[in-house]
């Protein structure tokens, strides 16, 4: 049985950016209703002992396995969101976030700088046609920002995410109604874990 994965933080945390009637929705309600369907869809079969990672190599490329595909991913999907955000700082606090030597090298030699970083994660969130995410990730050795459609997911095409942003309607329709891009902007001056990309990245 998959369960719904403790939130690495309180749900008003993230507030201002972030309400916690949002994360209410969004994590006890949206993510709970992954979870839930993934555990009907895989009981008794061969996948029930599998990782979600797993899972989600294993039924990608088959389309008879797409429910099980959309769940699980989605049920991975939000856990690292989560995870790919921090308590918002107060205002007094607000800094340039700390991000490992190594990785602020490659994000530079890649870029060209952490504000051209935030800019093509930007564009992308705001081109993505409907729902899905964004992602900042590793391919082989190179860093990219790459987009997702619905629930799809870097493992399923090789690469390894380092952060993630949710741009489904249900991520932001509550504190930003049709502001996509206000809430991506949001994140990314505010609540990016880089500890957590630091993590991924090794
Ligand atoms: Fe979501």
């Amino acid at each position: 049985m998959f369960t719904l994965p403790l939130l690495p933080y309180d749900r008003a945390a993230l507030e201002p950016y972030i309400s916690a009637r949002t994360l209410d929705f969004h994590y006890g309600k949206h993510h709970q209703a992954y979870i839930d369907n993934l555990n009907k869809l895989v009981a008794g079969t061969e996948l029930e002992k599998e990782t979600l990672e797993n899972i989600i190599k294993k039924t990608a490329s088959d389309p008879a396995q797409t429910a099980i595909f959309n769940n699980a991913a989605q049920a991975y999907n939000h856990a690292f969101f989560w995870n790919s955000l921090r308590p918002a700082e107060t205002p007094t606090e607000a800094s340039l976030p700390e991000i490992a030597p190594k990785l602020l090298v490659l994000i530079n030699s890649t870029f060209g700088s952490l504000d051209n970083l935030y800019a093509d994660f930007k564009a992308a969130a705001v081109s993505q046609f409907g729902s899905g995410w964004v992602w900042l990730v590793k391919d082989g050795e190179a860093l990219k920002i790459a987009k997702t459609a619905n629930a799809d997911n870097p493992w399923a095409r090789g690469w390894k995410p380092l952060l993630t942003i949710d741009v489904w309607e249900h991520a932001y329709y509550l504190d930003y109604q049709n502001r996509r891009a206000d809430f991506v902007e949001a994140i990314l001056r505010h609540l990016l874990n880089w500890q957590f990309a630091e993590i991924n990245f090794r």
